[in-house]
Parts: C-alpha cells; sequence; structure tokens
C-alpha cells in the first residue's frame, strides 16, 4: 500500500479478482517486450540526457500498461451474487431461505425461522450461548455461516424434546436441579451437556481425563471435574454453575450428595 498526500491509502494490485486476467504483469514480460535500449544510456540517438530518458521511458510505460489494462474484466461481468438459496434441515424439518452469504447460522434461526430458543450472547464464540447440535455435535451458531452448513442436521434446543412433548432428561434435570436463574444461558447449557454425554460415551477424553483412562479409549465416567471442564464453553452470568453441574451429573448418572453439589458450586 501506498499513501497518498491526502492521507488515504492506496492498495497495490497485488492479487485479487480486479487484478488483469492476463498479460504482462512484469514491465519486461509479454508484448511490451524488452526495455528500450535507451533506458540503459546506450542510445546513439542524438537527444540525449534526463529530457530524452523520460520522454522514452514514458512512452514505453504506455505500451506495456495499455493492454493490460484493456483486458481487466469489467465490473458488470463479475458475479455480483450476495445471496442465494441456502437449503438447511432444522430439527428434522427441511427448510429453504435466500439468504445473504455473510448471515450465521444464528441469525438465520432466530430472525429468518423465528427459533429464538438459541440465544445470542457475545456473538463472538465466547459465551456458548448460541450452542446448537451440528450432526449431533455441539457448535457456536454465532461462529458459523449458514451457508456453509447446507446439508448438516442441525438441532436447537426446540427439538430436543420428544415427539410426545416429553421433555429431555436434561431440561427435566435442569428443572430438578433450578439450574438456572434468568434462563438466558439456559438453551446453550442443555444443548452443550448433550454433546457432553455423547462425547464422553464415545470415549473422548477432555484435560482432566487421567492418562491411562484416555488411553483406555473407553467410555468416559464423568464426575464434577469432567463437567466442569467440558462445559467450561458455556458460561452463566447468573453463577447458577452450583446446580448445573449435578444437574448434567444426574443425567450422567454420576450426581454427587448434598454436600458435593455445594462442594462443585464452591467451585462453579
Ligand atoms: S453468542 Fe455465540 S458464543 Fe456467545
Ligand atoms: S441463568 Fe442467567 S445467565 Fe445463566
Amino acid at each position: 500500500m501506498t499513501r497518498g498526500g491526502s492521507g488515504f491509502i492506496t492498495p497495490q494490485p497485488t492479487s485479487g479478482s480486479w487484478l488483469p486476467e492476463a498479460g504482462p504483469q512484469h514491465p519486461y514480460a509479454g508484448d511490451a517486450g524488452p526495455p528500450p535500449a535507451s533506458l540503459s544510456g546506450h542510445s546513439g540517438s542524438a537527444q540525449s540526457g534526463p529530457d530524452r530518458c523520460t520522454a522514452v521511458r514514458r512512452a514505453w510505460h504506455r505500451r506495456s500498461i495499455a493492454p493490460t489494462v484493456a483486458r481487466v474484466t469489467p465490473t458488470h461481468q463479475r458475479s455480483q451474487a450476495t445471496s442465494s438459496a441456502v437449503h438447511l434441515s432444522i430439527n428434522d424439518e427441511p427448510h429453504i431461505w435466500d439468504l445473504d452469504h455473510r448471515t450465521s447460522l444464528l441469525d438465520a434461526l432466530r430472525d429468518h425461522l423465528g427459533l429464538t430458543g438459541t440465544k445470542k450472547g457475545c456473538d463472538h464464540g465466547q459465551c456458548g450461548a448460541c450452542t446448537v447440535l451440528l450432526d449431533g455435535r455441539r457448535a457456536n451458531s454465532c461462529l458459523l455461516l449458514a451457508v456453509a452448513v447446507q446439508g448438516r442436521e442441525i438441532t436447537t434446543i426446540e427439538g430436543i424434546a420428544g415427539t410426545d412433548g416429553a421433555l429431555h432428561p436434561l431440561q427435566s434435570a435442569f428443572l430438578d436441579r433450578d439450574a438456572y436463574q434468568c434462563g438466558y444461558c439456559t438453551p446453550g447449557q442443555i444443548c452443550s451437556a448433550i454433546g457432553v454425554l455423547d462425547e464422553a460415551a464415545r470415549g473422548w477424553p477432555s484435560a482432566v481425563t487421567p492418562a491411562e483412562l484416555a488411553a483406555e479409549g473407553g467410555p468416559v465416567v464423568l464426575d464434577p471435574a469432567e463437567v466442569r471442564e467440558r462445559m467450561a464453553g458455556n458460561l452463566c452470568r447468573c453463577g447458577a454453575y452450583a446446580n448445573i453441574v449435578p444437574a448434567v451429573l444426574d443425567v450422567a448418572g454420576g450426581a454427587p450428595d448434598v454436600e458435593q453439589t455445594s462442594a462443585v458450586g464452591d467451585q462453579g
């Protein structure tokens, strides 16, 4: 880049589709031919000195650049598409939207389908409020472009209950344990916990899984430390961790007793 006298930054044409499609990129290449001998100061012409050098250089430069500029693809001929039909499967239902390519999955869910159970907290992948399941694995929907997850199965908090309306065991556990206060983080917590249970069942270790157990590759038994580690990406501004961890453990089969619950909360 160069900075002009006005202070504007002027990008140099080093890459990108706005470059010429073809043509000499180097002044010594292509149909411009080699530089005239006069540029090297060995011309036999009677005209000499700085004036002649400048004139010859300008003429040669015009001859070099003109055909190149002519081959730049006109703007109106380039693809201007910034949106397209996006096919998504949400909670086992197919949907097709005409979406701007920059639309995040989170915004698509909330603004286009009206599934507002998935929350927007930070919109930067730091709080976990937007957690959904993507092909069964938890993911931050604020970090995904809707157009990039076509053909994937997406499950939101609205889709985890049974078809008969029965609550998912984790939903029941959160209710039983009073594992929320304002509830804003709860959909993300529950979706994330579903992912945690699946990851543990598959034997995927966490940072606190003992090395010998991780080496065995069998299902990981979830304890409070495992749940806290694996749920660390889901923040709760209300500090309901004291009951979130036991709620997850209720479903995992390792619920602590009352005394342990207090200890978990202290460490939340
Ligand atoms: S809103 Fe996606 S991680 Fe916070
Ligand atoms: S219950 Fe309020 S943010 Fe978690």
